[in-house]
């Protein structure tokens, strides 16, 4: 699978920024939240896999690594837009992001590059997980904003394209082993961890900063979307497991018939 690089725009207004999902505020600034994780999130994910670029061996996996970072450097351009539109609705979305780039500079000193490279496949895959619900739940972001689930869904679609390159990238680092499955499996669990004590953290300043009516209400929408219908964390459950088992690849769950939708989303994009 080589990914393609799509220079998309979507061109979100600064009050569909602030208020898109209809199930309301925590949950459209749950995900906000995570829009502001992405534009450092994805350029401490080209430093890693950069970083290893010249020990590759295999041409298709330069060429896919190439891709990889075109890809990614488009999701943090949009990611970047979208949250100047918070910014514009009068979110402090800018000094959150000064914040979220002081995490990502905070693991680039201290970590070494293996263990980077670790926390970026880790987080490629929570990534490719959630993009697979949403693009098979419509549920999920139904009745949305067009442009802003738009956005979710092109950068959905790209991260399942992509979704092995950096996985391929540890592999061929750090071989196959027990110390490369230890690195991997510490890996995601302390991914996970800082990932939802990021984007909760970053979640609770967004509303605590809405200040139209009802900026600070759906907690309870939010907690029965994740928990009950549909249920987003419990469907999560499975696909996170399997990342814990020795033989993992990505593309043993081949999903790869979802790309066809990226069709309609270029036409869209362009219109
Ligand atoms: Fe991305
Ligand atoms: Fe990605």
């Amino acid at each position: 699978m080589l990914p393609t690089r799509r220079d998309l725009r979507f061109r979100i207004g600064p009050e569909s920024a602030r208020h898109w999902h209809v199930e309301g505020a925590a949950l459209t600034h749950f995900v906000n939240a995570m829009s502001l994780t992405f534009p450092e999130g994805e350029r401490y994910f080209i430093h890693t896999v950069r970083h290893f670029r010249e020990r590759i061996r295999s041409p298709e996996l330069v060429k896919a690594v190439t891709a990889f970072i075109g890809q990614e450097a488009m999701h943090g351009r949009e990611h970047e837009e979208y949250n100047r539109r918070l910014d514009e609705a009068g979110l402090p979305a800018a000094q959150l992001q000064a914040f979220v780039a002081g995490f990502f500079d905070v693991l680039k000193r201290y970590l070494p590059p293996e263990a980077q490279l670790s926390t970026t496949i880790a987080q490629e895959h929570f990534t490719a997980i959630i993009a697979e619900a949403l693009l098979t739940d419509p549920q999920l972001i139904d009745g949305a904003d067009p442009k802003v689930a738009s956005l979710w869904r092109w950068h959905a679609l790209e991260e399942i394209e992509h979704k092995a390159v950096a996985y391929d990238v540890y592999q061929a680092v750090m071989g196959r082993g027990v110390r490369a499955y230890a690195l991997r499996a510490a890996g995601m669990v302390g991914t996970t961890a800082a990932f939802l004590a990021l984007v909760l953290g970053l979640q609770a300043r967004l509303m605590i900063a809405d200040r139209r009516p009802g900026g600070r209400g759906g907690l309870a929408r939010m907690a029965r979307f994740m928990w009950v219908s549909p249920g987003l964390w419990p469907r999560l459950a499975k696909p996170w497991l399997e990342y814990f088992k020795p033989g993992f690849h990505p593309w043993q769950n081949d999903n790869r018939e979802l790309l066809t939708q990226l069709d309609e989303i270029v036409l869209r994009a362009a219109a």
